[in-house]
């Protein structure tokens, strides 16, 4: 009965409800009595019945009256954060698991290139929290595409409470040089989505965050479209470390450097620098590689972001606020940016464990990846060929090595795996294994969950496997 009186919301009518069904099956028992009794007894039975029908009615009432006691404290849960358990119960949900649509609620023009998207849970319910630097999946229906496309983005602010994800989106064209189709998913969200546009997400994700209660002064350091996660992680340093400050005076530091061509590729442009004016802990400095006179006061320098900034001018800074050069460093950008930077702060004497990055492009290496094998070798075990199951698809197929990666073989053998980022960063291919084992060419960036891999970066290690796929 308390399953069917849960959903009532009305205390008193829950009540009611109760009271009345225990009142008719109280009534209902004693009928029965009444009809077997012998009839010498029957002013007793009456008197029974009544007082029976009364307990009943009683009992009826308590029992309503609990259950809106219980269902008052699963609501106060809800607004305190605490995650329900039930997945029917989505709406109600801090966290979700696979995909949840968002409404998107604004869509705001950042600079030639980069649109953000201001995307609300479209059933109202809270969101869940995030470490600044993560992503966000979503998945985009494209008419001329086999089957949903994919797609990794960061989210791109960071503002307690406030009821949206953000995500800031380059439009990909063909690569110069190339005959080839522009980005699918990024031209799509520009042309083809707009306000009221609904888009299923997962739960934010990744290990490219910065630790928001550490003290150590932070270099973020992006190019392009690589900012969106450090405006995230800028802004949550600024946000703790004033809570910080409020509560014990010390305030954390925090480099914000920039790369763009110039002031009209430039997005967030005027956003930080407002921030900068409000908190005296944000140092912010910008390089454009090709500035146009109106640019002329919006930049710092000319050129590129690059070790010489760094060694010249940010490393002596940091001395003199922190007395020490101690910093942790956040690279996000093109490939080939980022390992200048990582080869130019290891030659600046940076500790590898200072230095964190992201790539949102294959081209880039990920932290602490190894170097790939060579084709026709694996890391270990040296398997020439393997025997690979795709269990889910009834399929058997022979791999060896120069067919690549499991996600790779897979498609060519025509299973087509979901994928996005293909380099070990989204989750987004994870598969079950079931029989053998796999090496993998770099170390995930993401862990994938007990008992399953990332098809994306790995290929057989024993002469059979079996996948769930
Ligand atoms: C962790 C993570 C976070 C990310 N965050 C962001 C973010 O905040 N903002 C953002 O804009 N992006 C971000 N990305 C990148 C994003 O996920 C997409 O990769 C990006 O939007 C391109 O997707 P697309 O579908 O538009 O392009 P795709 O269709 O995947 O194409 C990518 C490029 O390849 C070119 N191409 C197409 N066919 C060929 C071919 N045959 N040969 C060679 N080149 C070809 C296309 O022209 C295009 O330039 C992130 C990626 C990761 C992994
Ligand atoms: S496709 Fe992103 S982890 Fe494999």
């Amino acid at each position: 009965m308390r399953s069917i009186l849960k959903p009532v919301k009305s205390p008193l009518t829950r009540a009611i409800i109760g009271a009345s069904t225990i009142l008719s099956l109280a009534t209902l028992i004693f009928a029965l009595w009444f009809g077997i009794t012998e009839s010498k007894e029957e002013k007793t039975n009456f008197k029974l019945g009544v007082y029976g029908s009364l307990f009943g009615a009683i009992a009826g009432a308590v029992v309503g009256g609990l259950t809106g006691y219980d269902a008052g404290k699963g609501s106060a849960n809800k607004k305190s954060g605490v995650v329900a358990s039930s997945q029917d119960n989505a709406s109600q949900d801090k966290v979700w698991k696979d995909w949840r649509n968002f409404v998107v609620d604004r869509k705001v023009q950042e600079s030639q290139e980069i649109t953000s998207f201001y995307l609300k849970p479209q059933d109202q319910g809270e969101l869940t929290d995030f470490k600044p630097g993560q992503f966000l999946t979503i998945k985009l229906d494209i008419p001329d595409q086999a089957r949903p496309v994919i797609r990794t983005y960061s989210l791109s602010d960071y503002e307690n409470g406030s009821g949206y994800y953000r995500l800031s989106i380059k439009k990909e064209g063909s690569p110069k040089g190339l005959d080839v189709p522009p980005g699918v998913a990024s031209n799509f969200m520009h042309d083809q989505i707009h306000e009221g546009s609904v888009i299923p997400a997962k739960p934010p994700n990744g290990k490219f965050f910065i630790d928001i209660n550490s003290s150590t002064p932070a270099v973020l350091i992006s190019n392009g479209v690589g900012i969106t996660p450090m405006i995230s992680m800028a802004k949550a340093v600024i946000k703790t470390s004033s809570d910080r400050a409020s509560a014990n005076g010390v305030d954390r530091h925090v480099w914000f450097l920039h790369g763009a061509r110039n002031g009209e590729y430039h997005a967030f442009r005027e956003a930080m620098v407002d921030l900068e004016k409000q908190h005296p802990n944000l140092h912010i400095h910008y390089k454009y590689s090709r500035p146009r006179p109106e640019d002329e006061g919006h930049f710092h320098s000319q050129g590129y972001v690059d070790k010489d900034l760094i060694e010249s001018q940010i490393i002596p800074q940091i001395q003199e606020i922190s007395g020490s050069s101690n910093a942790e460093y956040f690279l996000c950008g093109s490939p080939k940016f980022m390992d200048s930077l990582r080869s130019g702060l290891s030659e600046l004497g940076v500790a590898e464990d200072k230095v964190f990055f992201e790539s949102f492009s294959k081209g880039g290496k990920t932290k602490g990846a190894a170097p790939s094998a060579p084709a026709g070798e694996s890391t270990s075990g040296e398997v020439t060929q393997a025997e690979v199951v795709f269990a889910a698809s009834g399929k058997m197929a022979i791999w060896s090595p120069d067919q690549g990666t499991l996600l790779d073989f897979a498609e060519v053998e025509g299973i087509d795996p979901p994928s996005s980022c293909r380099q070990g960063v989204c989750l987004t291919c994870m598969c079950e294994l079931n029989e053998g084992e796999v090496d993998y060419l770099e170390p995930p960036t993401t862990e994938p969950d007990e008992g399953n891999v990332l098809i994306c970066i790995c290929r057989p290690k024993t002469n059979k496997i079996v996948l769930n796929l």
